[in-house]
């Protein structure tokens, strides 16, 4: 129960799905969590969470909720860039520029926003781990989800720059690439489509939040010290080659 005791972990899009499942497994291992979020989210199981209204695509809210959090308690050793949604089911001559853009800004540059901000705090710490929430899709290839597509593989290539280029800093950075994941996200998405990737998954179904969760977990804890740059494919065997 105290695999991130008395760390101050930063959670993006902690409100509900892979998000909150994060927020409350860090909690309850000693965590102090504070979730960044657009919605409210309905009140955590766990005392040690504090919600915060963020929307990842506005650099200037990145700045403020970063300097409050350290004004605060002094340091951020965990960020989690987990918020992200699909926008849009449509190839690339189809989809509207602004959903493009859209999916873009929440999803690339949101985790970019994130990390700009809070690679600075965590070089003055000379520590941290930055777990950026990716997807199968950034990956493999699929149909259809254009701008995820684009958006996913970047931030796993995003993830790699980062974990190279601030090796020397103390902090790691690694990808989590989610498959199939049972949260309002997939109730929001045809049943044909879910069906379908639930059907090419090598385990025959989909994913509970707290099993991506504990990945995250394991990625954000001191346990994967000599982790960095890595992809992990927590899929039930769907990228496995
Ligand atoms: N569910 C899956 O099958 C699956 C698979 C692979 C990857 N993922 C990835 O996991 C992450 C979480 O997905 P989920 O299924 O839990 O989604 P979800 O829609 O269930 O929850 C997403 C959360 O992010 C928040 N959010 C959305 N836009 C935001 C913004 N601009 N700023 C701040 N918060 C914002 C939402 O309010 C919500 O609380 C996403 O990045 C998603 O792409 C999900």
């Amino acid at each position: 129960m105290n695999r991130l005791q008395g760390k101050i972990a930063l959670v993006t899009g902690g409100s509900m799905g892979i998000g909150r499942a994060i927020a409350e497994l860090f909690a309850e291992e000693g965590a102090t969590v504070i979730v960044g979020d657009v919605s409210q989210p309905e009140a955590f199981k766990h005392g040690n969470i504090t919600s915060k209204s963020l929307d990842v695509s506005k650099l200037e809210q990145w700045e403020h909720l970063v300097e409050a959090i350290v004004g605060e308690h002094g340091r951020i050793d965990v960020l989690v860039n987990n918020a992200g949604l699909v926008g849009s089911y449509l190839p690339i001559d189809e989809i509207a520029l602004e959903d493009w853009n859209r999916v873009i800004d929440i999803n690339q540059n949101g985790v970019f926003y994130g990390m700009r901000t809070v690679i600075p705090v965590m070089k003055r710490q000379n520590a941290g781990s930055i777990v950026n929430v990716s997807s199968i899709w950034g990956i493999v290839g699929a149909s259809g989800v254009s701008a995820y597509q684009a958006s996913k593989a970047a931030v796993r290539m995003m993830s790699k720059n980062a974990a190279l280029s601030y090796v020397g800093n103390g902090i790691r950075c690694n990808s989590l690439h989610p498959g199939l994941v049972e949260t309002p996200m997939i109730a929001r998405q045809a049943a044909d489509t879910t069906a379908a990737v639930a059907a090419a998954t090598p385990m025959g179904r989909a994913a509970k939040p707290e099993e991506i969760a504990y990945a995250a977990l394991f990625l954000a804890s001191d346990e994967a010290s000599f982790i960095t740059g890595a992809e992990l494919a927590v899929d039930g065997g769907y990228t496995t080659p």
